[in-house]
């Protein structure tokens, strides 16, 4: 691929550099450290998200929010999910929630208040998910993808082995963070048939689902209700549409569960301030024309990284199918520093260290491609020329 002319036409709202530097994928690096690490779009978000706050704050008010959300918040995010995943919801199967890392921790206290275990599927496992889970139930067994060329996939055997009648929530990350995982439909059915014949719930993060990349992705609780089996799917529009710091999500079930999970906190925890949820509206009013536009640049940007560093021989490199970060296995001996901390000493690029995630590594990066092709194209070359220098020295 020749990046310069192969790359989608230019649209101005991928392309704008640098004006997000003042967010939390930002907040304590040294001046002049370029942040690649963070799961965060470096691009402002579409002008109708803003629009649509402006010109419909004075309608809704200021008050403090219902429970479960407004009813014309939870209408479009409905007509979103029907719109993007042909994923057809009931108004009651929807509630609103102030953030997903938040929904995750209350369905698990709620669902493992009288004891239980939880399965989690995908290795490694985003930190702050497994410090939640971990807290909440004694016994946490993870069940690991297995590589198959530049892919993962489910170990079908791991999994019956690690699901018991002790087993109350399996918990998946679809599509996977760190490594992009979608898990197929086979796959997610699979998981649905030995939740269903041991009594679990499953508890899916699809965060970056309407970031697919490879046309895989699939909707848990869509396939789960067909089967009958219990599930909980949580997403927001934070990461996808870069409006990380409004703060809301949604979660997805069958109104009997939702019920237990809020009548398990007795007080108005969860939809998240009136103007987040306009915010979503605003995310879904211009889904469409958001879309179509970041995933071709997302997809060029990933191809671009795993071309240029498919070169260098120790780097174990996984496609993601979603979303914009790459998971990177370093294949080094003898000294055991952490490589995403060598990387911003010497280049001034803070990557995602493997210590952020479970089981914590310091030979694994997560590098964020959600940025503008020229920061991309120049960071990516000299993450290159650092591997080629630092273990490729050329002959004198
Ligand atoms: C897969 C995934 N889900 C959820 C979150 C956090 O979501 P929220 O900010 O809504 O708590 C992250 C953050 O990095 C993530 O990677």
């Amino acid at each position: 691929m020749d990046p310069q002319n192969d790359w989608p036409e230019k649209w101005f709202y991928f392309n704008e550099d640098w004006c997000r530097r003042n967010t939390g994928k930002w907040f304590g690096l040294k001046p002049g450290v370029t942040s690649m690490g963070i799961g965060e779009l470096d691009f402002p978000p579409h002008p109708g998200v803003l629009k649509r706050i402006y010109s419909d704050l004075h309608n809704i008010g200021t008050g403090y929010p219902e429970d479960r959300g407004l009813d014309r918040t939870i209408q479009a995010i409905a007509s979103f999910q029907k719109q993007i995943f042909s994923h057809e919801l009931t108004l009651d199967e929807l509630v609103i929630v102030p953030r997903v890392t938040f929904a995750i921790e209350a369905v698990i206290s709620a669902i493992l208040s009288d004891g239980g275990e939880v399965v989690v599927i995908g290795n490694p496992v985003y930190g702050r998910f497994y410090d939640i889970i971990s807290r909440f139930s004694k016994n946490v067994s993870v069940v690991q993808f297995s590589r198959i060329a530049d892919k993962l996939a489910l170990d079908m055997a791991s999994l019956e082995q690690a699901i018991s009648s002790r087993t109350k929530v399996i918990f998946i990350c679809n599509p996977h963070n760190p490594t992009g995982y979608c898990l197929s439909q086979k796959e997610i059915e699979s998981i649905g048939k030995l939740a269903k014949l041991y009594d679990a719930l499953i508890l899916s993060d699809e965060i970056y689902g309407c970031l697919d990349l490879s046309g895989k992705f699939v909707p848990s609780f869509k396939i789960m209700k067909r089967m009958g089996v219990r599930c909980v799917a949580l997403s927001s529009f934070g990461k996808a549409f870069a409006v990380n710091g409004f703060q809301g999500g949604y979660m997805m079930s069958d109104p009997d569960t939702i019920n237990r999970i809020h009548s398990f906190f007795k007080r108005p925890v969860f939809a998240t301030s009136r103007l987040t949820q306009l915010s979503m509206e605003g995310c879904v009013d211009c889904a469409k024309d958001w879309l179509t536009h970041l995933r071709p640049v997302l997809y060029n940007n990933r191809n671009y990284l795993h071309e240029l560093l498919a070169e260098i021989d120790i780097l174990d490199l996984i496609l993601p199918d979603a979303g914009y970060s790459t998971w990177i296995h370093v294949r080094k001996s003898g000294d055991n520093s952490d490589v995403s901390e060598q990387i911003s000493d010497t280049l001034n690029i803070q990557l995602g260290s493997g210590k952020y995630f479970w089981p914590k590594t310091n030979n694994h990066i997560r590098i964020n491609f959600g940025t503008s092709k020229e920061n991309l194209m120049g960071k990516v070359k000299s993450i290159h020329d650092y591997f080629v220098n630092q273990y490729f020295p050329k002959r004198r």
